[in-house]
């Protein structure tokens, strides 16, 4: 951490002090594609965060760069610029450099935490204070205009708001926020499957426009409104009506401490997105079951799908029975 910070500020070179401002990355524990149909989710903040270093530069310019590949990170600095502005920032000149341990396209909102890590680091150099929900809407605009990716709001606000084991349940009708803490014996682990996706290559647009088409035909706004007879014969909208169910089902049993119960949500959660959703892959599959196979309660893909992590639940044991496994990122 002390390294990476001293490699930011020295990216910046001389010039006076360094400020610094951190968001986590998150693994989403239940919830998929939940959040731009209106419903719920519940988003767990990692350890690994995108660390931005930052000072004001007295000429005006706006000077960022990253110290990660692929350093392209112009269009997110324009695209927050014009959406912070909406929010009534002033121009402030600025020198920041960006570092980040979340890995890309592994459903680990990498995007997230760079949106919301830098979107802090220009708010505070122009003295503007925004509420959370405020600062994490406009960051996803801000995601939206710089991929064309139509993302939702849940990774912004988990990095906004996130804190490690402390789950956040969010409405995303109207974006309120409840932290469930995570029963002290239970464990998350995440691992990678080492397939890599992209969001912008349209299948990420193409399950929103099915949800969007179904909510149309039945007349509502959203499917958040739907119920299981409503969507019985719509795979893609029953995922997202049973998996609002499966968010608050799971909710209530870690509020009770019900670790096991916790832990069948996830499995089940994954059947609907492999079945239902159609958003998993072999290599997710096969790794839900390896964490299944060394003694997880559950376990399901988390994040968009088509690559990226898994998330898996588990009691005191199950952190030991997977550290051999190379696929594991991070345990809490
Ligand atoms: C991506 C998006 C989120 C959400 C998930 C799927 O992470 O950025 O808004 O839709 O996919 O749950």
């Amino acid at each position: 951490m002390h390294r990476r910070a001293d490699a930011v500020a020295a990216a910046l070179g001389e010039g006076g002090d360094v400020a610094f401002v951190r968001a986590p990355g998150r693994v989403n524990l239940i919830g998929e594609h939940t959040d731009y149909n209106g419903g719920w989710v519940l988003p767990l903040a990692l350890d690994l965060d995108c660390l931005v270093g930052f000072r004001r530069r007295a000429d005006g310019q706006v000077r960022v760069v990253s110290l990660d590949a692929p350093a392209e990170i112009a269009p997110w600095t324009d695209a927050l610029l014009v959406e912070l502005a909406a929010e009534g920032r002033e121009p402030a000149g600025i020198d920041a450099a960006v570092a980040s341990t979340v890995p890309m396209g592994a459903g680990l909102a990498s995007s997230g935490a760079l949106s919301v890590a830098l979107g802090l680091a220009l708010c505070r150099v122009s003295g503007l204070e925004l509420a959370a929900v405020v600062l994490a809407e406009a960051c996803r605009r801000a995601e939206e205009r710089a991929t064309g990716v139509p993302c939702g709001v849940m990774d912004q606000i988990a990095g906004v708001l996130g804190r490690p084991r402390e789950p956040l349940l969010v409405d995303c009708r109207d974006i309120s926020v409840e932290r469930v803490a995570l029963p002290g014996d239970a464990v998350v682990v995440v691992a990678d499957s080492g397939i890599r996706r992209s969001l912008a290559d349209g299948r990420y647009a193409e399950r929103r426009a099915a949800c969007e088409s179904a909510a149309a035909r039945l007349r509502i706004t959203s499917l958040r409104e739907a119920t299981v007879a409503d969507v019985a014969d719509d795979p893609v909208a029953r995922h997202v009506v049973t998996e609002n169910e499966r968010v608050l089902r799971m909710a209530a049993a870690l509020r009770s401490g019900d670790v096991e119960a916790a832990g069948a949500l996830l499995t089940e959660g994954h059947r609907s997105l492999r079945e239902d959703f159609a958003v998993s892959t072999p290599e997710l599959d096969a790794l839900v079951e390896r964490m299944l196979a060394l003694g997880a309660y559950g376990a399901r893909l988390t994040g968009a799908g088509f690559g990226g992590c898994v998330v898996a639940l588990g009691g005191p044991g199950l952190a030991e029975r997977v550290s051999g496994d190379p696929a594991v990122v991070c345990v809490q």
